[in-house]
């Protein structure tokens, strides 16, 4: 019977019936979850991926540079298109328009605590009023045949949580999962996220609940999952320089073994991958433009960073970023200090 139990595989985790291989996501960042950043991050084993948050009004009027964010590749897929906006003609309309180009699911942006989409009532500023929400999305669901997603913060400020309340009533009009970062839109980054608010997300619903928040390290994520917090999760700012941290947290949950952190040698290496992707997409003189945090943050932890950081300021060649490359490696890895996150600040 034991070995019955041990041989059954794990029950798969479904978003209506987009089935996922894994519950280690992909957070949706603007900016920065491109095509070329989200192939990587397939091939290190997230189960869905995710577009940056874009504007449902600009792709309903055929905005040339926010169509271009919903490209879908198929080995980018399964993959989910995020919208933000608060109309639901127009969130209908713009979800129509994802699905049609090959998202696989559509989410709402709801978290977003950025003054100039609070202050068009959209983001964190829409989930604020449960059932206007709940009408923007039981419109989507009645648009596309793909499941809808949202992703909330616990609530606007401390004395307004209602994150549990918002998704019940979010799962009654159709939605498939919600995603919860652990934090209030007052909040902002500041703090940690409240993991035991989020699992208070899951108790009070049917749906998946994803995980968002200060998940940075492998044995924590599986923690999460594991212990019944959350079905899964979305890493943001930890995988920043770091992709592999996707493939770590997907191997430990489903071997129940810990994968050793990437020796520097080949953190560059997939670093300078990632370029080589972002050429292939943008071209090289916009790569390498956009390509500059990326280095910045693979080279983070090597000494004499602050010195190569300078260099990486006006790269524009790549025979720049092979010296940049070069003299890390000379260089070499110094023993990481305390977690530091590259953002304190984002969009969700
Ligand atoms: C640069 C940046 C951009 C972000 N953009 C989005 C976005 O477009 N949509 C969204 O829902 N969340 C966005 N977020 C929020 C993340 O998805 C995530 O919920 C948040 O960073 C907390 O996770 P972390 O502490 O692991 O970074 C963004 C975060 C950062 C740092």
């Amino acid at each position: 019977m034991a070995l019955a139990l041990a041989d059954a595989p794990a029950p798969a985790l479904r978003i209506g019936d987009l089935e996922l291989s894994s519950p280690i996501l992909v957070a949706p960042m603007a900016g920065i979850t491109d095509v070329p950043f989200r192939r990587i991050a397939m091939e290190m084993g997230a189960g869905l991926v995710c577009t940056e948050m874009v504007a449902a009004e600009a792709v309903v009027r055929s905005v040339e540079a926010s169509l271009r964010l919903l490209q879908f590749p198929d080995d980018t897929r399964p993959v989910a298109a995020q919208l933000v906006g608060s109309d639901p003609a127009v969130m209908a309309a713009a979800a129509q328009v994802c699905a049609e180009r090959g998202a696989m699911a559509v989410d709402v942006n709801l978290g977003c605590p950025v003054r100039k989409v609070v202050g068009l009532g959209c983001g964190a500023a829409l989930a604020r009023d449960v059932a206007a929400t709940a009408r923007v999305l039981a419109a989507i669901v009645d648009a596309v045949d793909v499941p809808v997603t949202a992703k909330m913060r616990l609530g606007w400020d401390q004395g307004s949580i209602n994150a549990p309340l918002l998704a019940r009533s979010l799962a009654d009009v159709g939605v498939g999962a919600v995603t919860v970062h652990g934090r209030t839109r007052c909040q902002g980054y500041a703090g940690w996220a409240d993991w035991r608010e989020i699992a208070g997300v899951r108790a009070a619903v049917d749906i998946p609940v994803f995980g968002s928040g200060d998940l940075r390290d492998p044995e924590q994520i599986a923690h999460h999952i594991e212990s019944g917090h959350v079905d899964g999760v979305v890493i943001a700012r930890g995988m920043l320089g770091n992709f592999w941290l996707v493939r770590q947290a997907a191997h430990r949950l489903a071997t129940g073994e810990n994968l050793p952190d990437l020796p520097f040698v080949e953190r560059i290496e997939l670093g300078r991958r990632h370029l080589e992707e972002l050429i292939a997409h943008y071209g090289e003189a916009r790569a390498l433009r956009i390509g500059r945090k990326y280095v910045a943050w693979t080279i983070k932890g090597c000494d004499g960073a602050s010195r190569l950081r300078a260099m990486v300021q006006d790269l524009d060649s790549r025979e720049r970023l092979d010296a940049i490359y070069a003299e890390a490696l000379a260089a070499g890895e110094r023993p990481e200090g305390p977690y530091q996150p590259i953002f304190t600040s984002g969009e969700g």
